[in-house]
């Protein structure tokens, strides 16, 4: 039942704030995560982990590319990340104490499940990262997270992104308290995880006015995301919500990417979403903003502070509130769910199902 809303799409993005809360629910003690939550035998396993190979599709890979980031800078063991549909094809080298992490909402997309069929034989364990309780996914893998993000119906994946980047912001604290990650910064996390429902809320507050910048897209053909660090997955994220439900093309790139070639494209006809918050990459960020601005492009930038990002002509800066590091990711994904939700309704695309895409994939 979709109540108050318009479409499931755009209750999903609102139960947001309630559903992270389910993903850590009973996962949390006062300082740290606890372990049971991934399944009996979790923590024998756990000691074993020496790299992690993680394998999805679509917006579950690009929360497999976030956690990489968490989990090469917080735990400092390696983390491959594929798509599934690649990683089952090819001749992977698996080295010895390979934890093999699938991340998928539904635990029924046959590439990623062939994936884990394929090298189960070879790797220390298998850990799914999930939303549908009993599925193909959960069963064949030896241990399991689920994301409690409930039931999604919109095609368009949103509440089961941000519960899979809480489940692995999860597993990279148990992992990364393995491997020399300070017990005081595992309790600084967590305290931080329990502040983003709230910040999550104050983020939606926002929509009102994602929603008059979503005018300047409806007539466009193409627009550019960019994002650096754990920033740019989420950029990923945004232009695929965006093409997936308006049919406008839309690509990501790392922000340092820019000038290897696409900054060829930018004219004014060219919308340019930035996602900029107050970090230590946002120097960086804004040279590569002054690229698009000098070449005509329209910016629209998810700002952490609207002061330090070129408030002048052409350029639209949404501020958002100050937001802890670790939790970028998550919370920047929110404005551009909305956007992209605003842009497909302003042309009138069937939101929940749009054309040509499936809900589950489960043929390859
Ligand atoms: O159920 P899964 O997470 O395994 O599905 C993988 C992709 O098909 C899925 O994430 C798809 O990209 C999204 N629905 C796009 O919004």
């Amino acid at each position: 039942d979709k109540g108050e809303y318009k479409h499931y799409m755009l209750k999903e993005i609102y139960e947001q704030p309630k559903v992270v809360h389910a993903a850590m629910e009973g996962r949390l003690g006062k300082d740290s995560v606890l372990e049971q939550a991934f399944g009996t035998g979790a923590a024998e396993i756990f000691d074993q982990v020496r790299q992690v190979q993680i394998v999805a599709c679509g917006t579950s890979y690009h929360a497999g590319l976030i956690a990489r980031y968490w989990i090469e800078d917080l735990a400092g063991i390696p983390c491959m990340v594929e798509v599934a549909s690649e990683f089952r094809y090819r001749k992977v080298v698996l080295p010895p104490g390979t934890l093999f992490v699938s991340i998928s909402q539904s635990g029924e997309t046959a590439d990623t499940l062939a994936a884990l069929r394929e090298v189960r034989d070879r790797v220390l364990a298998s850990l799914a990262i999930c939303n549908v309780p009993g599925s193909s996914l959960v069963r064949e893998s030896d241990l399991c997270l689920m994301t409690n993000a409930g039931p999604e119906i919109g095609v368009a994946s949103t509440k089961a992104f941000t519960t899979q980047l809480v489940a692995l912001l999860l597993t990279t604290l148990v992992l990364g308290r393995r491997h020399g990650l300070a017990p005081e910064t595992e309790a600084r996390i967590v305290d931080e995880l329990k502040q983003l429902p709230a910040l999550l809320e104050r983020v939606l507050s926002l929509d009102p006015a994602i929603e008059k910048m979503s005018q300047a897209f409806a007539e466009k053909q193409h627009a550019l995301f960019l994002g650096r660090g754990t920033l740019n997955p989420v950029a990923m994220e945004g232009a695929l919500k965006l093409k997936e439900i308006s049919y406008i093309h839309a690509e990501a790139y790392a922000a340092g990417e820019l000038k290897h070639g696409p900054l060829a494209l930018v004219d004014k006809d060219m919308p340019v979403v930035t996602v900029a918050p107050r970090n230590e990459m946002l120097d960086k960020l804004k040279a590569n903003l002054q690229e698009v601005k000098a070449r005509g492009g329209e910016l629209f930038v998810f700002a952490g502070c609207s002061d330090e990002v070129l408030p002048e002509e052409g350029v639209q800066v949404l501020e958002l509130p100050p937001v802890p590091g670790i939790l970028e990711p998550i919370v920047y994904t929110l404005p551009l769910q909305l956007l992209s939700y605003h842009v497909a309704v302003l042309k009138g695309t069937d939101v929940d199902q749009p054309r040509n895409l499936a809900k589950s994939v489960t043929v390859e």
